[in-house]
């Protein structure tokens, strides 16, 4: 007997809201999965690359960024777990988790009224504190690209961990969405944040990073602080480029521009 799902998710409005959008897309709710970007990466990687949003209840397995997990060891409906898989065989991929930082954003925090704000390349922030992660995979497949964009968003405070296991998932503390919603669940979140992404998703395939630039510098966490790459180097963190590379002004007075999604930066002071 297969589980069934503990709450109401909002799958037929997402699903009526973003298909004019993205003609085949469909939109599946699980009550548990390893990981919802594992499940859409092994099914591109099988050809089965059409345009989907695949939300888990409970994660046993989510990845973060550079081999890192992300535990959502919370009960259901505290944490928002899900990956939207597409197509985007044209497109430069450069600062697309830019946009999907800055398209979630918009989705919980209209009006900037919380100060959600967007740590490079694709943390969301509150008060310092990581709210929400993003983590991009991308499947080729002959002449197709199909990319997965996941997407964790902590919705209630999570437990407190054993240090040993803190310190493999958790490099920033949390925060939460409950902190400036308070009572809210994943499936609302889930209908303020799937459309503005899906949105977003599409006139990135069109136009790029370029028109989200603004945008990125509005909520841009880092931008005017002292900061210090995994890499060692140190500088002032000064805004993106076009192409979303982080510009970090060196000690010499020099601008680097920092590409690399397998680099981790942080002010240096935290
Ligand atoms: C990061 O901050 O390093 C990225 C975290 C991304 C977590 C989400 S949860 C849904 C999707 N499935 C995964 O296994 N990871 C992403």
């Amino acid at each position: 007997m297969s589980a069934s799902l503990t709450l109401n998710w909002p799958a037929e409005t997402l699903w009526s809201q973003i298909e004019p959008h993205w003609p085949g897309f469909s939109v599946e709710v699980l009550p548990t999965l390893d990981s919802t970007n594992s499940t859409l990466m092994e099914r591109a990687r099988a050809g089965q690359a059409w345009p989907v949003l695949l939300v888990a209840e409970q994660q046993t397995a989510g990845r973060g960024r550079m081999g890192r997990s992300w535990l959502s060891e919370q009960a259901v409906g505290q944490s928002l777990t899900f990956s939207l898989a597409l197509p985007m065989d044209e497109a430069d991929l450069s600062g697309l988790s830019l946009v999907a930082g800055c398209a979630l954003a918009q989705g919980l925090d209209p009006l900037q009224r919380h100060g959600i704000r967007l740590k490079w390349p694709n943390d969301l922030w509150l008060q310092q504190r990581k709210l929400g992660g993003i983590l991009v995979e991308v499947c080729i497949l002959g002449r197709q690209r199909h990319v997965v964009i996941g997407c964790g968003i902590n919705i209630a405070a999570p437990p407190v961990l054993p240090a040993a296991a803190a310190g493999q998932a958790r490099v920033t503390p949390p925060a939460w969405v409950q902190q400036f919603a308070p009572g809210v669940l994943a499936p609302e979140v889930l209908l303020q944040v799937a459309m503005p992404l899906a949105l977003a998703m599409k006139q990135f395939s069109v136009q790029g990073f370029a028109p989200w630039q603004a945008e990125f510098a509005r909520r841009d966490a880092l931008a005017g602080q002292l900061v210090r790459l995994s890499d060692g180097s140190e500088g002032l963190a000064s805004g993106v480029n076009a192409q979303g590379g982080l510009l970090i002004r060196q000690l010499d007075g020099q601008l680097h521009e920092v590409l690399s999604q397998e680099v981790s930066v942080r002010p240096a002071a935290g």
